[in-house]
């Protein structure tokens, strides 16, 4: 598929076949995600591949215990609220494959070179590790589309951050950012509308 068919054709999916994905596909949608651009080449992410059903089921349990455990009136619009949270930040139980990202320190010149500390230099930089972990996603969200399946990007789970890091083995200084759930589409999804490129793009001459 063209890069551009693979842009226009990408949507999040979030429900999916029942249907196992070949793990050849996953290593290669994660050594497309590798290839993306990141701070110093540092490549500060790893992807965990998540194939345990028991696990992901658990995971979701913590998360929905956690939105549940927000405090919020006892209104039927704060349910509802609630409820759309939860499905939206647990139906990745139901993905054939999830994918955790976790992101480990890099270093920078300017670590050995100054007084300021790598937590201060990232945060000066504005979180390039952060950023470079955004590339990779969408490296691997386009590779999905170009092979044949559909994906969505989550950080609603990272409520439970912490409980899931230990869940999934995962120790400082590495951090839990995201995950990314794959599997051949249950439906075609319609790509969704965006703003016009007109409030978009500002051109300084
Ligand atoms: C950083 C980030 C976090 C997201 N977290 C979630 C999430 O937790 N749950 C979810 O269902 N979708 C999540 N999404 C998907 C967005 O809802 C989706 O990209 C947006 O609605 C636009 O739709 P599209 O991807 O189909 O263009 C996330 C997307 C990004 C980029």
């Amino acid at each position: 598929m063209e890069l551009r068919s693979a842009i226009e054709a990408r949507t999040s999916v979030r429900v999916f076949k029942d249907e196992k994905v070949d793990l050849l596909h996953i290593r290669e949608m994660v050594r497309l995600a590798g290839l993306a651009p990141s701070v110093n080449n540092f490549q500060p992410w790893r992807y965990i591949t998540i194939l345990n059903k028991d696990l992901t089921k658990n995971m979701a349990a913590v998360v929905a215990a956690k939105i549940e455990a927000l405090p919020s009136s006892k209104s039927i619009a704060a349910r509802n609220v609630k409820k759309q949270v939860t499905w939206f930040s647990t139906f990745f139980k139901d993905a054939p494959v999830v994918l955790a990202l976790v992101v480990k320190p890099y270093k920078t010149v300017m670590e050995s070179g100054t007084e300021l500390t790598h937590d201060e230099i990232n945060k000066m930089r504005n979180y390039p590790d952060i950023q470079s972990a955004g590339a990779s996603i969408q490296n691997l969200l386009l590779a999905a589309v170009d092979m044949g399946y559909g994906a969505c990007w989550l950080s609603g789970p990272l409520i439970a951050r912490g409980e899931i890091e230990k869940m999934l083995h995962i120790e400082p200084p590495e951090k839990l950012l995201a995950f990314v759930v794959v599997g051949k589409p249950a439906a075609k999804v319609k790509p969704k509308p965006k703003v016009n490129l007109a409030d978009t793009m500002e051109i300084i001459e």
